[in-house]
């Protein structure tokens, strides 16, 4: 691929802007500053620097971002900043996007991609994808609670019962529920048809991925789509 076109595909800006950065002495791959703009490059395992800051190449990225509170998942927010405001601008100039959403007050694992395949395919109904959310719940839970949890209950406003598929209880308020399903503000709601409330809710997985513990909030990295699904 040309070099030009690497830092064009990984989002650094139009192609006249990719082209001055080259020009201008600004890349460099394997610390050997490159100013051939059609000079052809191997992507293959590629990593390239621009001012200095190192960068691998991936054709489509996949990233696991820590969400803090405070951030909204949309694109456009109303009342907080958007949880894009926390990528570097080539990783939004790609078009990465949240897979699914958080509500603004929920903590910790956010994936976001620019591919369009894998974004469907974690997000579709009928994929199942197993999510694993931490849940503080504002009164003790007790056993009928979570068996309701575990056999199904009816969110407001649904007909179908929807139903945990497993529940880890850490201490009186907190507990750990996996879900396969991604309905609106599905954990509180659900929490809430079982007569409690959500306190926190942090979710610690989506798919085969865990969030890290080194992964402190807003922080991202990047992640590779066979650890999810
Ligand atoms: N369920 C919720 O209620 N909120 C979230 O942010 C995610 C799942």
């Amino acid at each position: 691929m040309k070099l030009e076109q690497v830092l064009f595909s990984q989002g650094f800006g139009t192609r006249h802007e990719c082209y001055g950065l080259i020009v201008q002495g600004r890349v460099a791959i394997e610390g050997q500053t490159l100013t051939d703009p059609w000079m052809d490059v191997d992507t293959n395992a590629l990593e390239f620097s621009v001012d200095g800051v190192s960068w691998p190449y991936f054709e489509k990225a996949v990233i696991a971002l820590n969400k803090p509170t405070g951030y909204e998942c949309s694109r456009k927010p109303i009342h907080h900043p958007s949880v894009m405001s926390l990528l570097p601008a080539p990783l939004r100039n790609r078009g990465v996007q949240p897979v699914g959403r958080l509500d603004e007050d929920t903590t910790g694992l956010l994936i976001l991609t620019d591919d369009g395949a894998l974004l469907h395919r974690l997000t579709h109904p009928k994929k199942h994808v197993a999510k694993i959310y931490r849940v503080t719940a504002k009164h003790p839970m007790d056993e009928t609670m979570f068996h309701q949890l575990l056999t199904g209950v009816v969110l407001d406003g649904e007909k179908e019962k929807v139903a945990a598929d497993a529940i880890e209880q850490k201490s009186d308020r907190v507990f750990e529920m996996k879900i396969t399903q991604g309905k609106y503000h599905q954990v509180k709601r659900m929490v809430a048809a079982v007569g409690n409330r959500v306190q926190a809710l942090h979710r610690i997985s989506v798919g085969h991925y865990t969030l890290s513990e080194e992964l402190s909030e807003k922080q991202w990295c990047f992640i590779r789509k066979e650890d999810l699904i």
